[in-house]
């Protein structure tokens, strides 16, 4: 057997957590169900956009393949068959509100058909108190027929990257680990230790590592919800909401986030309702986080209105009216989708009969309503919507005025462009 590991997940984070590993000499066996996909890889194509010291993650994907240092898999066997440390990265997706477990469930089950005596289970995946304990070990023990913790061993390390940033955090954000014994921790402790640098933070259990992970991510949606009360409470009062947040941070013990058109991606939506998930079944309200999840759910619908006020009052409707919508990435520089609050916008655009075109250089695919270029998304554009920064996206008062049409309304939640600049083209510019 190689001194390998397995990574299975081969997402926004298990992809670059595996070449991180081949980029220290580790050889990384990366299981992914979807076979499309592992071609691709194969292929050194990936759909994940990160770099690392000047190479993009294709780069580093070719050559760790080239080296035999990344396997890309769909075959649980010849993973486990090589690897004694395997770590998870499959997480459970949300669908119309209800937890998918058996994405996540279904993972650990193949892993624990082909589970050896000596191996390690870290779990890296985001999932709701008591997984680790109540979840995993009870299947990797019924299919392996092995005995945790004497057999074999099981830990939880939450991941903490931001995407884009990944091959960087993985080394430099300090991580924390907690296992169902002494042994468990000390083996997950050795294989963190391999990428990154920081003292590992030693938890006495896995659930105030898993509560601590979700409870991370959530503490950011009440912050941002908070700011983007604040905004619409600004917005009223005629009041620049950037500037009062400035301003208020430079109390020390003061840190708003900033506002914007909601919050996308899994990470920050998903972790409070993996926390209703444990809340609602002890029959614990909760309803701070509640609210944050509302306030920030509501933000794309909320922004539209305003916009479709302003349309009003030019006498355009939505129905009649063209929409550009620049960037419909989750965040800025993100190539990833999900839950993406411009998404949203682009739906209830599409419901209240408005017509959009789009376009986002950092999501591939053919989508229906996606431009080529710049120009073709603002062409005719009765209002312009850059809802996040995408730094490839070359978009200026000018170009936006030798395309959309005259006197269109930009909305620049992310403050790309100089008002000044825009009115003195003719245009309307609002901002958050
Ligand atoms: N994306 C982030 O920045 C980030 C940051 C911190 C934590 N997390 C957490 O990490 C986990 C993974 O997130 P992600 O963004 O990489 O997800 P992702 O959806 O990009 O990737 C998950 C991958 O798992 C694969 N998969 C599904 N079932 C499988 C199975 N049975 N065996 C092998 N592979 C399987 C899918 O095909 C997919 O490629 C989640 O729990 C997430 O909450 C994500």
């Amino acid at each position: 057997m190689e001194n390998s590991i397995a990574v299975f997940g081969l997402g926004f984070v298990g992809l670059p957590l595996s070449l991180t590993y081949t980029l220290f000499g580790v050889k990384v066996y990366g299981v992914d169900i979807n076979e499309e996909y592992i071609e691709n890889l194969k292929q050194y194509k990936t759909h994940v956009l990160e770099n690392y010291k000047g190479k993009t993650i294709e780069d580093i994907l070719k050559e760790s393949i080239e080296k035999g240092l990344f396997v890309p898999t769909t075959k649980t066997e010849t993973a486990l068959k090589n690897a004694r440390d395997i770590i998870v990265t499959v997480g459970i997706p949300i669908e119309n509100g209800t937890l998918k477990k058996e994405v996540f469930s279904n993972a650990i089950h193949s892993i624990g058909k082909f589970l050896k005596k000596g191996d390690l289970v870290l779990i890296r995946s985001t999932v709701p108190p008591g997984t680790t304990r109540n979840v995993v070990k009870p299947i990797l023990e019924k299919e392996s027929g092995l005995i945790c913790c004497k057999d074999f061993y099981l830990a939880y390390s939450s991941e903490r990257i931001a995407e884009g940033r990944a091959f960087e955090e993985f080394q430099t954000m300090p991580v924390a680990v907690g296992a169902l014994s002494e042994e468990s921790k000390k083996r997950a402790v050795n294989l963190l230790s391999i990428i990154n640098k920081e003292p590992i933070i030693e938890a006495s259990e896995p659930e105030v590592v898993e509560i601590s992970k979700l409870i991370e991510n959530s503490s950011r949606d009440v912050n941002i919800a908070l700011s983007n009360e604040l905004a619409s409470f600004t917005e009223r009062l005629n009041v620049d909401v950037l500037e009062v947040i400035k301003v208020a941070n430079t109390h020390k013990r003061v840190h708003l986030l900033t506002p914007g058109v909601g919050v996308g991606g899994h990470c920050i939506p998903y972790s409070s309702l993996y926390i209703f998930d444990k809340s609602d079944e002890i029959k614990l309200p909760m309803p701070l986080l509640h609210t944050a999840r509302e306030i920030n759910d509501s933000r794309p619908l909320e922004i539209l209105s305003l916009i479709e006020s302003k349309l009003n009052n030019l006498g355009k409707t939505v129905e009649n009216s063209v929409f550009a919508l620049i960037g419909i990435a989750m965040k800025d520089n993100s190539s990833d989708i999900s839950e993406s609050p411009a998404i949203k916008m682009k739906d209830n655009i599409l419901q209240k009969g408005g017509n959009v075109q789009w376009f986002d250089p950092n999501v591939s695919g053919n989508f229906p309503l996606k431009k080529n270029n710049l120009g073709e998304a603002l062409k005719d554009a009765d209002v312009v919507i850059i809802p996040i920064k995408q730094d490839n996206i070359n978009i200026s008062a000018e170009v936006i005025a030798n395309n959309a049409k005259n006197g269109c309304i930009v909305f620049d939640a992310r403050r790309i462009l100089n008002r000044d600049d825009v009115e003195s083209k003719g245009m309307i510019y609002l901002t958050l």
